[in-house]
Order: structure tokens, then C-alpha cells, then sequence
């Protein structure tokens, strides 16, 4: 029995022809950033939305802030065709998905689509198990940029690890450049060497709870945190209606603490000004973009719910650093330099969220949370 993975990888790389560069060819060097279409949209998607949403990526200023990937998720497959290929439901997506990655190309932001491991995807479509060079290879003769690949309805045997390297391989030899984003609901140690992002944990849903269990998820893996190699605890629900605009703003603050993907989950095309503006706050996104690649962690808690965490950046002389009250009230909260990697003395320190200069502290930092908010700040150190 033990032999079968060994054998299902030796076919696979074989099936895929000549093997290609190693996985991880960095070509995610920040944590990605876009759109998906799950989370608001699940299986009620069409070509209309699609572009629309790219429009509106670019209109609304979101492509300026850094958001690049138009991603289709789920449900975007008739069953396989007699000849092998996949293709697009031609009820809902007439043009088919080459001209909608060119539409997608031309307003300059790139094109994911979606499929699955397994014989059927998670909503009963057509998986690509047995078929990844097939997959593969149209997927890059339609301009495939980013490929999300999930783990329902394997088939009898398989292995998960080699399902998925199968698919990156494939990827790798397909002559397109494609990163590849594991979606298996929970890390697996090969994943690093597999992604360029891997889910830590289940679905999110737009409830605050569930938000933070999955910060709670993610941290476990945050020495894995580098280039190419993201902890991806889920999409965001900003604007989706669950949670407060507060809320929503403290799980913008924790994804850019933690460099995890920012992959909107909201209509685009009918934002309010709160969820535009925290989406788009440039200061915030450029904490979660560092080019370091360091996730940042829980480094000091006053109470079970009172949570600092502090994240490397790529000058040594600064973190950024999110105060969290996870409690049913507001509350002092204070940093230390010392528990955030700066020596005792004087740091300046910056609210991220109102481009503001708060000013020079002594060996920390005190600020009132409201409840269920954070408060995100950069200290430089200016000893
Ligand atoms: C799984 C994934 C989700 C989404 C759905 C689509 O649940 O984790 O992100 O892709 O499948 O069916």
C-alpha cells in the first residue's frame, strides 16, 4: 500500500512531460491580492460578473491599491467533455474563458480560475484528477494566471500530496507562469514545497466569531511565512453584511499583520465608502505586503483577549504592530518595545490607519481600543 503515492508521483511527473523548474519559482514574492467570487457570489456567478467586477477593480481604485487577480471559483465547469477538456458552462459564460482572461488582461490585472483535485469539485462539477495535463495546458491557452485547487471528492486511493504535486508539476510544465494556491482546508507539511499558498484552515463565513478562530488557525504556521511560501487563512468578507464596519476593519488589520493574501470576497461594483476605504488603506496594505514575507504573531496579551501582535519588516529598525480587544468592551491596551524586538528607549510611532504621526514614546505605547476593534501602528526605533 505504501508504495501507491510513489508510483501515482513517478506517472504523474511522467504524464507531464519534462520536468520544469522546482515548485515555488517565487512567483508570488508578496502575499496575493484580488477578488474571488465565493463568498458573496457562490455558485451565481456569469462572464457579465466577471467583468463587471473587473471593471469595477479598476474604477474603484481597488487595482491602484495593489489588488490584482480576478478570480473564478467554483462552478464555472459543464461536466467533462468526450474529447477530455473541461469547458466553461456556456449558459454562463457564452464567450468562454479565454476571451475573459483577454478582457481581464487588457484592463492590465490577471485571471484565476478554479478547480479540483478530485473526481468532483466541491459543488459536484467536474474535477481534474486523472485529467491535470490536460488542465494545465488550457488552462494556459486560455491565460490562466493563478489556479485555486481544492480537495473534494478524491478519487478511490489517491493520495492528497500527490494529487496536488501532480497539478503543480503539470503547472510548472505548461509554459505559462501559474501560481498555484492549495486549498485543502487545513496545512499539510509538503505544502511549502508545493504553493505558492496553502490554506491553514476551513471556510470562513462572515461571522466575527469564526474570523477569529481562523486568526487563531493561522498563527501555528508563522515561521513558514516567506516569498511565495503564504499562510492563507481564508478570503475576506469585508463588505458582506455579517460583521460591523469595525469588524471588518480589525480583520483587514490581522490578514495584513499575518501577510495573508488579500483576497476580496465582496460586489465590488456596490461598495460603501467604510468597506472602499478599508479595503484600499494603503499604509495597512504595504504592512501586508513587506517585502521581508514575515507573518507577524501574538507577542504580548494583557488578557485572553486583549491581543499585541508585532510583525517584522524589512527594515530591521521597524515592526508593525495591530492591538486587538477581542472583549464586549472597550480597553487600555499597551505595546512594549521590548516584547516586540526593539530595545528600551525612544521609537516613533504611526497610526497606519489615519496616516498620522503619533509621536515619540518611551519604552511603549497606550492607546484606548473599542471593543472588537484593533488599532495598527508602525514603530521605528529611534535609538
Ligand atoms: C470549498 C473551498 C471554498 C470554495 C468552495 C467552492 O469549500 O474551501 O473556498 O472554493 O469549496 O465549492
Amino acid at each position: 500500500m505504501k508504495r501507491w503515492p510513489f508510483l501515482l508521483l513517478a506517472l504523474a511527473v511522467i504524464g507531464c512531460g519534462p520536468a520544469g523548474p522546482e515548485p515555488n519559482n517565487n512567483l508570488a514574492p508578496t502575499p496575493p491580492m484580488g477578488w474571488n467570487s465565493w463568498n458573496k457570489f457562490a455558485c451565481n456567478i456569469n462572464e457579465k460578473l466577471i467583468r463587471e467586477i473587473a471593471d469595477a477593480m479598476v474604477t474603484t481604485g481597488m487595482k491602484d491599491a495593489g489588488y490584482q487577480y480576478v478570480i473564478i471559483d467554483d462552478c464555472w465547469q459543464l461536466p467533462r467533455r468526450e474529447n477530455g477538456h473541461l469547458m466553461a458552462d456556456p449558459d454562463s459564460f457564452p464567450g468562454g474563458i479565454k476571451a475573459l482572461a483577454d478582457y481581464v488582461h487588457a484592463k492590465g490585472l490577471k485571471l484565476g480560475l478554479y478547480s479540483d483535485r478530485g473526481l468532483r469539485t466541491c459543488q459536484n462539477k467536474a474535477g481534474s484528477h486523472d485529467h491535470e495535463t490536460t488542465d494545465a495546458q488550457d488552462f494556459a491557452a486560455w491565460g490562466v494566471d493563478y489556479v485555486k485547487y481544492d480537495n473534494c471528492n478524491p478519487a478511490f486511493l489517491s493520495n492528497q500530496e500527490a494529487d496536488f504535486r501532480r497539478m503543480r508539476e503539470c503547472l510548472n510544465n505548461c509554459g505559462r507562469p501559474i501560481v498555484f494556491s492549495i486549498c485543502c482546508w487545513g496545512f499539510g507539511d509538503w505544502m511549502p514545497a508545493v504553493g505558492d499558498l496553502w490554506r491553514t484552515t476551513g471556510d470562513i463565513t462572515d461571522k466575527w466569531g469564526r474570523m477569529v478562530e481562523l486568526i487563531d488557525t493561522n498563527e501555528q504556521y508563522a515561521n513558514l511565512s516567506a516569498p511565495s511560501h503564504w499562510n492563507d487563512p481564508d478570503m475576506l468578507e469585508i463588505g458582506n453584511g455579517g460583521m460591523t464596519d469595525v469588524e471588518y476593519r480589525s480583520q483587514f488589520s490581522l490578514w495584513a499583520i499575518m501577510a495573508a493574501p488579500l483576497i476580496a470576497g465582496n460586489d465590488l461594483r456596490q461598495m460603501s465608502k467604510a468597506t472602499l476605504e478599508t479595503l484600499t488603506n494603503k499604509e495597512v496594505i504595504a504592512v501586508d505586503q513587506d517585502p521581508l514575507g514575515a507573518q507577524g504573531t501574538m507577542v504580548e496579551s494583557s488578557d485572553k483577549d486583549l491581543l499585541v501582535y508585532a510583525k517584522n519588516l524589512k527594515d530591521a529598525g521597524q515592526k508593525a504592530v495591530v492591538l486587538f480587544n477581542r472583549t464586549d468592551s472597550g480597553s487600555p491596551m499597551t505595546v512594549h518595545w521590548g516584547k516586540i524586538g526593539l530595545a528600551p528607549g525612544t521609537a516613533q510611532v504611526r497610526d497606519l490607519w489615519a496616516h498620522k504621526e503619533l509621536g515619540k514614546f518611551k519604552d511603549s505605547y497606550k492607546v484606548y481600543v473599542p471593543s472588537h476593534a484593533t488599532v495598527l501602528v508602525k514603530v521605528t526605533t529611534l535609538n
